[in-house]
């Protein structure tokens, strides 16, 4: 859906973008993560035509169009990464500003706005100015307003920064429900552990390069911590080993009383057939879990341990 080819932005002779090369599937939720000055907010904003890059191209599904040009800006939905100031201009009126921008009439935005505002939960704030909003209702708005035009991408920079942890829980009800509605969303953070849990995919993006993308579960399975298995068994703990032991893909890495921690190479079903054949043995597993925090250890090696 949204291809970013050998894209390369310079600010005089630093290179904030460096040959990224990045490809986003259609109905996605996409977490595009990286520490601060990765180069994120730049390419954010050159897929959403604000600024120039110095080589490269951006493509989204099969239009060919100029990045930035008006096709290219109809298909986006942007939720940048601050909030302007809005003087005396309330929820509604802030929704007709925005539509109009768009050149949609003003039944299409009364009727459009009063859904969008109801999705993001600010029905009863329509009268309501909009610089006296919290700062979690103002990004909330400011969803609503990306999605005015019905845009096929909705991207947004950062947008739990600065929100308190209710705000962040709201917001990421918000975009996993614009998901399941069939959206596809790229949203950037610097903290790795707010997208891990909600995205589909997620690509780490250090120093102007993109380090590793694809689906978290693929992404899980490069990583040594992410195929190491725990396990607690209650029953004879011989019977148990030997059939793990028996397990092409089982190499079990230590045994401590009741505990047993192995690495699995194999995919997510097939661990799942690992755990029934024990069962079936009359193996007392009371506690069969992947190792946690590899993918923030991974995070943290990538990028040289900036990780929150
Ligand atoms: N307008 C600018 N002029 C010069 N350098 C910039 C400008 N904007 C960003 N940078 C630099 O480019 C790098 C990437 O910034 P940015 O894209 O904002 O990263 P991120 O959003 O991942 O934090 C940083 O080192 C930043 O200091
Ligand atoms: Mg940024």
């Amino acid at each position: 859906m949204l291809y970013i080819n050998d894209l390369t932005k310079k600010y005089g002779s630093y290179t904030a973008v460096n040959h990224l090369t990045l490809h986003i599937p259609e109905g996605d939720l996409f977490g595009f993560v990286g520490p601060n000055g990765a180069g994120k907010t730049t390419t954010i904003r050159i897929v959403c035509g604000l600024m120039r890059a110095n080589a490269g191209s951006v493509q989204i599904g099969n239009i060919s169009a100029a990045v930035g040009s008006r096709k290219m800006k109809r298909l986006i939905g942007y939720v940048p990464d601050f909030f302007g100031v809005y003087d005396n201009l309330k929820v509604k009126e802030y929704m007709d500003m925005y539509g109009s921008m768009y050149g949609m009439s003003s039944r299409d935005i009364a009727k459009l706005s009063d859904d969008l505002l109801e999705l993001v939960n600010l029905s009863d704030k329509k009268e309501v100015y909009v610089d006296t909003l919290s700062r979690g209702m103002k990004q909330r708005l400011c969803v609503a307003r990306a999605l005015l035009h019905n845009p096929r991408l909705l991207i947004l920079d950062e947008p739990s920064s600065g929100l308190d942890p209710r705000a962040r829980v709201e917001m990421k009800e918000l975009l996993k429900n614009l998901h399941a509605m069939g959206k596809t969303i790229v949203i950037s953070s610097h903290i790795l552990s707010e997208l891990s849990e909600m995205c589909t995919s997620i690509g780490i993006m250090n120093r102007g390069q993109l380090v590793t993308a694809g689906r978290i579960e693929d992404i899980m399975k490069k990583i040594s911590g992410g195929r190491r298995i725990h396990l607690r068994v209650l029953s004879d703990m011989e019977p148990a080993l030997r059939l793990l032991r028996e397990q092409a893909q089982v190499r079990v890495e230590s045994v401590r009383e009741n505990e047993v921690i192995i690495l699995f190479d194999g995919e997510e079903t097939r661990l799942a057939g690992l755990l029934g054949m024990l069962l079936q043995n009359q193996v007392l597993v009371t506690d069969f879990h992947r190792e946690e925090g590899s993918l923030e250890s991974l995070f943290m090696q990538l990028t040289g341990g900036v990780a929150e």
